[in-house]
């Protein structure tokens, strides 16, 4: 069991042991920990137990759920695992009452916010209840297999922080996002078979907290807001971990996500103001730590720390940006939400860094009023980039970023000829939970001599399946689209901070690898206003290695094998145990959300 866990379980068991007649929802106050090992309150409303039965062929994990839905007269109860924190593409798992009146789990997916759809195949099966415990509890337990073999349902990973995603609301039919005021998100491993790291020790580290200053937010859905902000260090300091402050508790979840942006100069505004960001301004476009409710404390590993301060290399000043979702429209809130950052001066071995990859190219054109027009860009980083390393880099996070149309993504790698695991794989984008995720392989490094390719796929139709009737083209602006995957990794490379293709280049089959975050600003002095790049520029990128060559690479694609087909196989006696290994590492991980 988590430790973490346990101890949270063994506390809420001695609150509900100290109250007994304080009916509150806790961890084993209505099922016994003999049953469910596992325990989470992952709501003040919401205690989750589970348990994983591998007595079952094939295993299976069977959760107890204690709900206090007393607001509601008929509940509905939903919950499942989503790639990101989203719903889009998201497993559901949704208690309601069918058209004959009886209860039942009906396994269902999402592709957009707020419509589940039920399965074809239905994996879950209720077990007992729902029944009314106390005063204002409901209570049921439900099973599923751990991997189903249906291409509609997530499978539950061995050791994998899932992102797990609830609501609850009245009646069966209405379970539309915007009458659901009970929902949120946590990340939980539900099958643990080893001991999980110690959790951060707060206690060792010196910390800064991030604050928005005061700030009054707008009576109106969407704000995206900023502040400027200047370390307060003399000398450089490692930033080791970094976790989310919300004023903002349970169900009042106006702090959608936080993203502090590294400015590699001091930035054009003033230190304390707040602004609006959407887009991003320029000068801080540098993705550094990313949280959202659920998230918990995010660690870098132990050798490694975030450049913060002064210094030819380091990040003094950023931009804090709070996403905040207000749908209800609430007027009389005064925000102070932020990031708290724990740091060292004893510095690590490695400095974090930050490598951009993809596609910058403004050549693209996605056509209005045309909903099947499905268009991919691929952003080749190529041998003769990643030749220039000095060393393998060790990738830390992924964090995928595209607009409204985008609809999935993928940085794949290829070594030798070879393609390998990728580093990291979104089937369902959405722009509303990007945020940072680990690799595929938890071991994932670049290699000089590596290709990497990322690709980016557009649908254009918008999240709530609305046409978009005018064309859309590259941009920084939410109405544009880009193609970026911001990389952390490790030990940081002084010279290279990007590896991504450009139009102006792109046409001649190059690629731009620099040490300049944005190559747009550094190109844009070497083209003619018309757009074309300077003849002798180009040729002065080229011998400096920032303009390299950049074919598509001839490979040998990996084969995306499902666990399904593989026991299949496996019966038939017919499996390889390489294609076995590398497709464990192939299946998708995605860490936390923003
Ligand atoms: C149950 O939830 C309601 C809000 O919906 C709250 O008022 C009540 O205090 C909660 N009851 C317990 C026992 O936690
Ligand atoms: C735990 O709950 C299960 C199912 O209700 C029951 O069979 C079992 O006896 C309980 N065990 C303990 C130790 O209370
Ligand atoms: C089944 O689970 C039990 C308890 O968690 C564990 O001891 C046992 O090794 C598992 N068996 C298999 C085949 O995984
Ligand atoms: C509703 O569920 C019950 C119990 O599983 C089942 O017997 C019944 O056929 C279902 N009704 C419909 C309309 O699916
Ligand atoms: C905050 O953001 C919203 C929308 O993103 C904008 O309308 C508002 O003017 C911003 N306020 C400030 C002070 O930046
Ligand atoms: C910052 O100011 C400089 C000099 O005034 C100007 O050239 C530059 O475009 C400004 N940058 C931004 C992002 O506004
Ligand atoms: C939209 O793009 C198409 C090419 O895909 C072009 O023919 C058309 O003129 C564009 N429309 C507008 C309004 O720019
Ligand atoms: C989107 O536009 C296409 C082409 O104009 C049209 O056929 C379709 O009905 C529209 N769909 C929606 C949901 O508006
Ligand atoms: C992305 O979507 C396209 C179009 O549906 C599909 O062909 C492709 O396999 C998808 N890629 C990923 C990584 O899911
Ligand atoms: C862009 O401008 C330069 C310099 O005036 C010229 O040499 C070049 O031919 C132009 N390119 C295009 C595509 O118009
Ligand atoms: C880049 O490609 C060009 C044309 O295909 C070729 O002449 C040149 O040698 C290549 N340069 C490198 C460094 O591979």
């Amino acid at each position: 069991m988590h430790l973490q866990l346990s101890l949270t379980a063994r506390a809420a068991a001695a609150v509900a042991l100290l109250l007994p007649s304080v009916a509150a929802t806790a961890c084993y106050a209505n099922f016994n920990e003999t049953e469910f090992p596992h325990c989470s309150l992952i709501d003040n409303n919401f205690a989750l137990h589970w348990a994983i039965n591998n007595a079952t062929s094939p295993a299976s994990i069977v959760f107890g759920v204690d709900v206090n839905a007393s607001a509601f007269s008929d509940p509905w109860v939903g919950l499942g695992i989503s790639e990101n924190g989203g719903m889009s593409g998201a497993d559901l798992w949704i208690l309601k009452k069918n058209a004959t009146g009886s209860y039942v789990i009906q396994d269902s997916y999402a592709l957009t916010a707020g419509y589940p759809i039920p399965d074809t195949h239905q994996d879950a099966q209720l077990l007992e209840g729902p029944q009314k415990k106390g005063d204002s509890n409901t209570v049921f337990k439900f099973s599923r297999p751990l991997d189903t073999c249906d291409q509609e349902d997530a499978t539950i990973q061995s050791d994998f922080r899932h992102h797990i995603i609830w609501a609850f609301g009245e009646s069966a039919d209405s379970v539309a996002k915007h009458d659901v005021k009970n929902r949120g998100n946590t990340q939980l491993v539900l099958h643990p078979t080893k001991t999980p790291p110690p959790p951060f020790n707060k206690a060792l580290y010196e910390s800064i907290d991030i604050v928005m200053p005061s700030f009054h937010v707008p009576a109106q859905t969407t704000n995206y807001n900023c502040t400027h902000v200047a370390l307060p260090f003399s000398t450089k300091r490692h930033v080791v971990a970094f976790e989310g402050i919300s004023s903002f508790q349970g169900s009042l979840d106006l702090v959608h996500h936080i993203v502090m942006w590294a400015c590699p100069k001091a930035p054009n505004a003033t230190v304390g103001d707040v602004y609006e960001c959407l887009p991003q301004p320029d000068d801080c476009q540098h993705i550094t730590f990313v949280w959202a409710p659920g998230a918990g404390v995010t660690e870098y590993p132990s050798d490694a720390g975030f450049p913060a301060g002064p210094g030819d290399g380091n990040f003094l000043y950023y931009s804090l940006q709070v996403h905040y979702n207000n749908p209800t429209l609430v007027n009389d809130v005064v925000d102070q939400s932020g990031l708290r950052l724990y740091y060292t001066d004893k510095l690590r071995e490695n400095d974090i860094g930050m490598l951009l990859l993809g596609d910058d190219s403004d050549d693209f054109v996605i056509p209005g009023n045309s909903p099947d027009f499905t268009s991919t860009r691929d952003g080749i980083c190529p041998a003769t980039c990643t030749n220039q390393f000095a060393t393998d880099l060790k990738v830390v996070f992924n964090f995928f970023h595209m607009h409204g149309l985008g609809y999935n993504m993928s940085t794949r790698v290829i070594r030798d000829g070879n393609e390998i695991t990728p580093l990291g794989i979104r089937k369902h984008y959405d722009y509303h939970f990007q945020g940072s995720s680990v690799p595929i392989n938890p071991l994932a490094v670049i290699k000089p001599g590596d290709t990497l390719i990322t690709k980016c796929t557009y649908i254009p139709t918008d999240a709530s399946h609305a046409n978009r009737s005018a064309n859309t083209t590259y941009g920084a602006g939410t109405d544009a689209e880009m193609c970026f995957n911001f990389l952390t990794y490790y030990p940081a490379m002084p010279g290279i901070g990007s590896c991504m293709q450009m139009s102006s280049a792109k046409s001649n089959n190059l690629a731009y690898c620099s040490s300049d975050h944005d190559p747009r600003v550094e190109l844009i002095q070497k083209q003619y206003p018309n757009g074309t790049m300077k003849k002798e520029s180009m040729q002065a990128m080229k011998d400096a290695g920032v303009l390299v060559n950049a074919s598509m690479p001839v490979f040998v694609a990996l084969k995306e094998v499902s666990q399904c087909a593989l026991t299949d196989q496996k019966a038939s006696g017919v499996v390889e145990i390489g294609v076995s290994v590398s497709v464990a590492l192939f299946m998708v991980c995605l860490v936390y959300l923003m």
